[in-house]
């Protein structure tokens, strides 16, 4: 038995491939630090030229927790200058502030209806946040995970690229969504993927290595912001957790040098195997030295250009107004379709 060939006619073959779509986004609170680089931003500008990419700053997400009205509308300014810098490409991405298109919050309402409490229940990251104070946080921050789903899947989704604290929602995101499809007997949503690298996903505390780093720790000597200057950086690295067996070494047993080591190896994208011969018979003090020139080189360009960007604030506003503009229609088409097979309007 033969198999015939489908025929490509002469517009398909001129026809560039479709690309599959990624979705991302960084909360606009406290300082965005060297876990938010190298588990997401960085990621996202690497293989943007691979996917068409939709990247968001999650400003709703923020007033989950009080959060002072002025920093909120800064923080947005700044982290999106931080997108821009770290070399995003308005040619490969759409970048706008999830406030900005309603339809986020429109489609969080209808999957509210969808979740059911014990999906929530499960969060890990809702009991962290809300600590001891787990009857006084607001609904919002419980709910926190189906707006996120929301943001994904409003966009017909491919792909989501994040650190490894995401996964648990993203797995939310998928179920969701199957159970909304299959509710209904329709693709409304597309099913997506977590994008989790191996290396950089989980940067953690530089005074407590067995702690994720995180924007919000009160202490400022456990993370490395984006925009430290070398000094900071060199200070910071410096009095890192290490141990006193003085070995440079990857060791689970070892978080702190494992912790570091594993930024360099983020940096440099060497082995491990590399890393340990490039270090052999040197102490903690020459590998911390290495790694602060390697963070210090890193940083400065993307410094630079922040500075740049941020002097020209029209600007800035135009490009947020504009991929907003750019985004809405999707999003609306699939609030639409959701609205229409649940029975609204
Ligand atoms: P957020 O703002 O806490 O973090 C932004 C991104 O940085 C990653 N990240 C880390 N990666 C490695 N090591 C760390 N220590 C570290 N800390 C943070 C996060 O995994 C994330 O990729 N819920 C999200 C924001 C969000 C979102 C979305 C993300 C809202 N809607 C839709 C993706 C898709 C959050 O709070 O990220």
């Amino acid at each position: 038995m033969t198999m015939s060939t489908p025929e490509v006619t002469k517009e398909q073959a001129t026809q560039p491939p479709v690309k599959k779509r990624t979705f991302s986004g960084i909360q606009p609170t406290g300082n965005i630090h060297l876990g938010n680089y190298l588990g997401a931003i960085r990621n996202w500008v690497e293989t943007q030229d691979q996917y068409e990419n939709v990247f968001c700053i999650v400003d709703l997400h923020a007033i989950t927790l009080p959060i002072d009205p002025k920093e909120l509308h800064e923080n947005t300014r700044r982290l999106a200058a931080i997108y821009l810098a770290s070399g995003l490409d308005l040619q490969h991405c759409k970048l706008f502030v999830q406030s900005h298109v309603h339809q986020h919050t429109e489609l969080e309402w209808i999957l509210n209806c969808f979740t059911p409490m014990g999906w929530l229940n499960r969060m890990t990251q809702f009991k962290t946040k809300a600590g001891d104070s787990i009857d006084s946080v607001s609904n919002g921050l419980y709910s926190y995970p189906v707006l996120m789903a929301c943001d994904i899947l409003l966009y017909q989704t491919h792909y989501v690229p994040v650190g490894d604290d995401q996964r648990q929602h993203i797995e939310l995101t998928r179920d969701l969504a199957q159970r909304f499809n299959s509710l209904y007997n329709q693709q409304i949503f597309t099913i997506p993927q977590a994008q989790i690298r191996d290396v950089g996903a989980r940067i953690m505390s530089l005074e407590d290595p067995t702690k994720k780093m995180s924007k919000s720790d009160p202490n400022p000597s456990a993370y490395i912001t984006m925009l430290d200057d070398p000094k900071t950086i060199k200070k910071k690295i410096g009095r890192a957790t290490t141990d006193s067996l003085r070995l440079v070494k990857f060791d689970n047993e070892r978080p702190g040098i494992t912790n570091l080591l594993g930024i360099y190896q983020s940096l440099t994208r060497a082995s491990q195997e590399e890393i340990e011969a490039e270090f052999e018979g040197k102490g903690y003090g020459d590998f911390k030295a290495v790694l602060i020139d390697r963070l210090v080189d890193t940083l400065r360009p993307i410094q630079q250009r922040y500075n740049e960007i941020l002097s020209d604030r029209g600007e800035l506003e135009r490009l947020l107004k504009q991929g907003a503009d750019d985004v809405r229609p999707l999003a609306e088409r699939t609030v639409q379709r959701a609205k229409e097979v649940v029975g609204l309007g």
